[in-house]
């Protein structure tokens, strides 16, 4: 018979990760769950045996671990996202197209990547606890004396959306505040600008369209992730800070301003949940529920 169409897969984790350490508490090694969320590599390895033939590509910004957990904080997102669409256009593996899967906020910027560079083509884009209408509230970290924690905190609260914490704080740049929409609109260089809050770019929207699934995972039990609406991109309304809106009730979604409208019609968005913390999951559900998207 025919052997069906392979694509390659091509990771990305980042950011709220990295705030996991191992051996800590909120380490999800161990018993029957999968993956260390901070082994990239053990995922890869996981679907290359799972899928014999698979070529996976597990992408770091940065030359080293240490490198990629300070990127993850302090570098400027739309630079990062370019810098991925240069080695996806260089790897002669992924000429044909891939899938995509990310993990927190490696998730956004992956959507970023398909808006924004269709060439290699991206199938299906996996979002893996990822946070399409950003954060609003400081994630959990590990340990509340941790230095780099109140220092974002402070940062967050005290200019979110000046330019400079804009382009060197990367949680700045997915920060969402529903009592200050307009600065929130005017300022995010990153998320406002990929869901089109200053205007529509019909670039973005035909890009994304171009998806033939984009599948969204939500954890929960997520203490991380607040709202966690927020990864089936749904959001606190606009102007307080208590109640949720599904995308579905969205403007974003209403007046289909990025092209989600239509690809719901068209069967292309597949909403995941799973019991357990943020990207807490077991082998057997990863198996079950998103190898399938990658074979
Ligand atoms: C729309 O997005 C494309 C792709 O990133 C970009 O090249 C273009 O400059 C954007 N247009 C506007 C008006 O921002």
């Amino acid at each position: 018979g025919v052997s069906p169409q392979r694509w390659g897969t091509m990771l990305m984790s980042e950011g709220l990760l990295n705030l996991f350490q191992p051996g800590s508490e909120n380490s999800v090694m161990g018993s029957d769950n999968c993956c260390n969320p901070l082994s990239m590599g053990a995922i890869k390895k996981m679907i290359e045996e799972e899928i014999p033939g698979i070529y996976v590509l597990s992408l770091m910004i940065g030359k080293n671990v240490i490198q990629d957990t300070e990127n993850g904080f302090f570098m400027d997102v739309n630079e990062q996202v370019s810098e991925v669409c240069g080695q996806l256009a260089q790897d002669p593996k992924l000429k044909g197209g891939y899938n995509a899967m990310g993990f927190s906020q490696g998730a956004q910027f992956l959507r970023a990547v398909a808006q924004r560079c269709p060439s290699p083509p991206m199938k299906t884009l996996i979002s893996v606890g990822g946070q399409h209408q950003g954060v609003y509230g400081l994630p959990r970290c590990p340990g509340e004396s941790s230095d780099i924690c109140d220092m974002i905190r402070k940062a967050l609260n005290s200019g979110a959306y000046s330019d400079l914490i804009q382009k060197h704080l990367v949680q700045a740049q997915y920060w969402h505040d529903p009592l200050n929409d307009d600065l929130y609109k005017k300022h995010s260089l990153f998320l406002a600008d990929i869901n089109q809050e200053r205007g529509v770019n019909e670039t973005y929207k035909k890009n994304l369209q171009l998806l033939e699934k984009f599948v969204m995972v939500k954890f929960l039990q997520d203490t991380v992730v607040d709202p966690v609406d927020s990864e089936w991109f749904g959001f606190l309304k606009t102007g307080q800070a208590k109640e949720t809106e599904t995308l579905q009730e969205s403007v974003l979604y209403k007046e289909d301003r990025l092209g989600l409208a239509a690809m719901d019609k068209a069967g292309k968005l597949f909403f995941l949940a799973t019991e357990g913390d943020h990207l807490q999951f077991t082998k057997k559900w990863f198996d079950a529920n998103l190898l399938p998207y990658l074979r």
